[in-house]
């Protein structure tokens, strides 16, 4: 597998949409649609040696797994990642897994390369896109081998976003603003983003599972009926969440004034689990928020208890509700996507799409499952409702399953076994370290 790292000093990061080389030499039809959305650029797998998928953020929880996915497929992969919320060791992990399954498939593993920068240093983006760049003797102007790409690089903690809004604002929205800017000086307008349940806002409180209707960015007509829906939004609780709303509807905007530009905006509910193989996982930086690496930290002796935030929801047994999907499924949703996208088979040139199981469970349903899988007890002690908290949040996947053709296929109990598993890979590995021998990272470079 080739093996690239390129290492840059986000410090030099101007946050401008400027580019180091003048971007007027990149061809970028005005009025044409997308070679992409088209269909006219052959994304099948025999021809992806020499193309490319873009992931930011592509070695954190959910871009970790689906780096591993894309290669996997046969996509060749460059990550930008600054690693502010990841390590340096889930790229060689993802390199690892990725050469031992096409292996055992007796295929070429796909190549993957990693920009250790910060998504918003554009003279470096600049430099990668210009790298990039494929001339053929019957086109005028170059056209982009980097085919499609998945942007997960964002902050993503709701309460800090409450305490430090421009923060998220800036990250997140103004830095999405530049990428897409660049993106399209390049011609490169075949774009997957993350975006998330939580921009249901309140509306998740109505006890419905939540189809994507429920939040427009264009008027629509509501499924099977004549009610208008009308774009804008309802309830959101916190700034994290209005900044994925607002960057849909940039998205939104940017498709509609364009259509070269083919964009998916993928809606996480409650991601879980990890690669079965144990060596990916939920492994943010600093203290957890989220319910499972809360629950992994009590697991493992870090934190003494879980405080379950709220029993008073008007749910079965009065714990919050979500729609746990496991990670890999997740990941998959995006080969989906991508797939529908580079076939130009998507409705729309901006289109939504939920991805979660359509089943919820409760957090008092989660515990007791890992407890069950652990087989160890998990102290806990109910407190009050958190700050920007839904009692419930379920997804309706029918859109995802029908044109997309993705559903989920592991369970609320695959996933625990697999955390379980990844705790148990983690503790051998680090008694193999304490004995002097390598563990997995050996086993990359050997
Ligand atoms: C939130 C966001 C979601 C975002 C995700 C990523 C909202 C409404 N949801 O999801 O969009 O993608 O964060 O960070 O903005 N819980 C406990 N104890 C804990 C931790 C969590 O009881 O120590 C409970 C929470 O109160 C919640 C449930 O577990 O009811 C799930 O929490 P969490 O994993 O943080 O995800 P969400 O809040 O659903």
């Amino acid at each position: 597998m080739a093996f690239e790292l390129l290492r840059r000093s986000s410090a030099d990061a101007p946050h401008s949409p400027t580019c180091s080389s003048p971007s007027s030499d990149i061809g970028t039809p005005g009025t044409e649609r997308s070679v992409l959305f088209e269909g006219t650029f052959d994304a099948s797998l025999d021809n992806l040696h020499n193309q490319y998928i873009l992931v930011t953020g592509g070695l954190g929880f959910i871009g970790s797994h689906t780096s591993l996915e894309l290669l996997k497929s046969g996509y060749n992969v460059i990550v930008i990642d600054d690693l502010s919320n990841s390590f340096r060791t889930v790229f060689d992990r993802v390199q690892l897994l990725a050469q031992r399954y096409h292996t055992a498939q007796g295929t070429k593993c796909p190549t993957i390369q990693l920009h250790d920068v910060d998504y918003r240093n554009i003279p470096a983006l600049c430099t990668l896109l210009d790298a990039h760049k494929t001339t053929f003797p019957w086109e005028a102007t170059p056209r982009s081998s980097i085919i499609g790409v998945i942007h997960f690089a964002a902050f993503k903690a709701v309460e800090e976003s409450i305490r430090q809004p421009l923060k998220y604002y800036s990250n997140n929205v103004s830095g999405l603003i530049d990428f897409t800017s660049t993106l399209g000086a390049y011609g490169i307008k075949n774009f997957i983003f993350s975006s998330s349940a939580t921009v249901y806002g309140t509306v998740a409180n109505k006890g419905v599972p939540l189809r994507e209707e429920h939040c427009v960015h264009r008027p629509e007509t509501f499924p099977g009926t004549a009610e208008l829906v009308e774009q804008g939004c309802t309830g959101i609780t916190n700034p994290y969440g209005r900044t994925k709303w607002m960057c849909e509807a940039i998205l939104s905007d940017l498709a509609f004034s364009d259509p070269e530009w083919t964009i998916v905006a993928l809606r996480y509910f409650n991601p879980i689990g990890c690669d079965e193989s144990g060596l990916l996982g939920e492994d943010p930086k600093g203290i957890p928020t989220n319910l499972l690496p809360v629950v992994v930290k009590v697991m493992t002796g870090q934190f003494d208890q879980l405080s379950m935030f709220g029993t008073d929801w008007d749910t079965p047994d009065g714990t919050a509700v979500r729609d746990f999907i496991h990670v890999t499924d997740l990941a998959r949703g995006h080969i989906a996507a991508l797939a529908t996208a580079t076939k130009g088979e998507l409705r729309e040139n901006f289109r939504t799409f939920n991805l979660g199981t359509g089943t919820g469970n409760s957090v008092t349903d989660v515990v007791e499952a890992m407890e069950t899988v652990s087989q160890k007890p998990i102290p806990r002690k109910a407190v009050g409702r958190r700050a920007g908290d839904v009692g419930s949040c379920v997804a309706m996947a029918g859109r995802s399953q029908e044109e997309l053709k993705w559903k989920t296929e592991k369970t609320l109990r695959d996933a625990c076994e697999d955390i379980v598993n990844f705790l148990r890979v983690r503790e051998e590995e680090q008694k193999l370290l304490q004995q002097g021998q390598g563990g997995v990272v050996a086993e990359v470079s050997s």
